[in-house]
């Protein structure tokens, strides 16, 4: 077979910007991996709808089999959204020993262990990169590069929508329906944008990099959660005036055994590097034992940054299939449950 077949499941903001990495950088990929990446099949609600990026013949199906059964796939990249249907399709594809790509923090903050563990059994690579902070490689540096340390807390902007509303509205005096408009028009809002304005698209962020980054399992039900929806116009005039600026912010701190976390908007003094993160940005800084305060920064939600992370961890699922080394190198919130319930790990390695 020449190259590896990639099926993608979704084709809105995340996954055209997926096929137009796939397409552009096909030397940059060839380069690295050693061999060709190829489109298979895409599953989407509507055939007929146009796409922002140019579609082969036989690409499109809406059976969900098709990608995640084709024993010609290697690799399933996620990127459609939802939870219950979407957990059933990605299960079937790790039982077909395929790895697997998600960008759904929804999926990973409710089903990430179950998800992580079938994978793990079935010899499969499962990786989220883009389901936080879209452009920024959190999760690999939290896994990887911090991974001497004790992390203590985290803090940040995770929420790309939010951001964008509350700098529009607070820069501008852009009004907040007209502000959230542009932000779904951008393809930054969820399908349902309440989760975004309601905080629970950060929470449930916030539940994954603390699980990853204080190696326990913390749910959403853990987080406090406030949204920004009752926010109003008179209230960033009053926080403008008093020289400090309103974000939503998420915190997870961690004392011995306990850890609290929440999400809520907060005035940050406007000389507070927090408080110059703007639009779509998100910014999170992660204090370390060892390594003390550590700022990682960029853009937190968009097509191209976000299948930036899809496509890198796609490189990370073919480098290990050149290597043989699949589904023993999970970079995941539950690493260590996954590691501890896979006996032959330790026989081997
Ligand atoms: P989107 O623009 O709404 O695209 C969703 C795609 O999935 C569409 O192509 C849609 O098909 C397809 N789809 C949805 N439900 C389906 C179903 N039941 N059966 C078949 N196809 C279905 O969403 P998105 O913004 O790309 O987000 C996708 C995922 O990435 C979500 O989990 C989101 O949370 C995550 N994410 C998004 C961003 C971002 O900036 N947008 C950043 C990080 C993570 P049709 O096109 O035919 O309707
Ligand atoms: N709706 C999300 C946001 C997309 O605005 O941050 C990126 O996860």
């Amino acid at each position: 077979k020449q190259g590896i077949n990639v099926g993608l499941l979704g084709l809105g903001t995340v996954g055209t910007g997926v096929i137009s990495i796939i397409k552009q950088h096909q030397q940059e990929l060839k380069h690295q991996v050693g061999c060709a990446v190829n489109v298979a099949k895409v599953l989407v609600r509507d055939i007929d709808k146009k796409r922002g990026v140019e579609v082969e013949e036989n690409w499109l199906t809406t059976d969900p089999a098709e990608v995640c059964c084709d024993p010609e796939i290697d690799v399933v990249i996620e990127v459609m959204g939802g939870v219950e249907d979407t957990k059933e399709h990605l299960a079937n594809a790790l039982k077909n020993k395929k790895h697997v790509v998600t960008a759904n923090k929804d999926l990973m903050a409710l089903y990430g262990a179950e998800l992580l563990h079938l994978a793990s059994e079935n010899g499969c690579d499962l990786f989220y990169e883009a389901s936080v902070a879209g452009g920024i490689p959190i999760l690999r540096s939290l896994a990887d590069g911090l991974a001497a340390d004790r992390i203590t807390k985290m803090m940040g902007i995770v929420n790309g929508t939010t951001n964008y509303i509350l700098t529009k509205m607070s820069q501008e005096g852009s009004q907040y329906l007209d502000v959230l408009a542009q932000a779904q028009e951008l393809g930054f809002a969820e399908s349902d944008p309440t989760s975004d304005v309601e905080g629970l698209d950060a929470a449930r962020k916030m539940a994954i990099l603390s699980t990853l980054g204080f190696s326990m399992d913390v749910s959403l039900e853990d987080v406090s959660v406030k949204g920004i929806s009752q926010v109003t116009d008179r209230d960033l005039h009053y926080c403008e005036q008093l020289g400090y600026t309103m974000k939503l912010i998420g915190i997870a701190k961690r004392d011995d055994d306990r850890i609290e976390v929440s999400v809520g908007p907060t005035l940050l003094p406007n000389d507070h590097p927090l408080a110059a993160v703007n639009n779509e940005y998100n910014a999170v800084y992660v204090y370390g034992e060892a390594v003390g305060e550590t700022m990682f920064y960029g853009p937190g939600a968009g097509s191209l940054p976000t299948a930036t992370a899809v496509v890198s961890d796609l490189v990370t699922v073919m480098k290990n299939m050149r290597l043989g080394v699949n589904g023993h190198t999970v970079h995941a919130p539950l690493h260590e449950k996954v590691l501890k319930e896979d006996k032959e790990i330790d026989s081997k390695y």
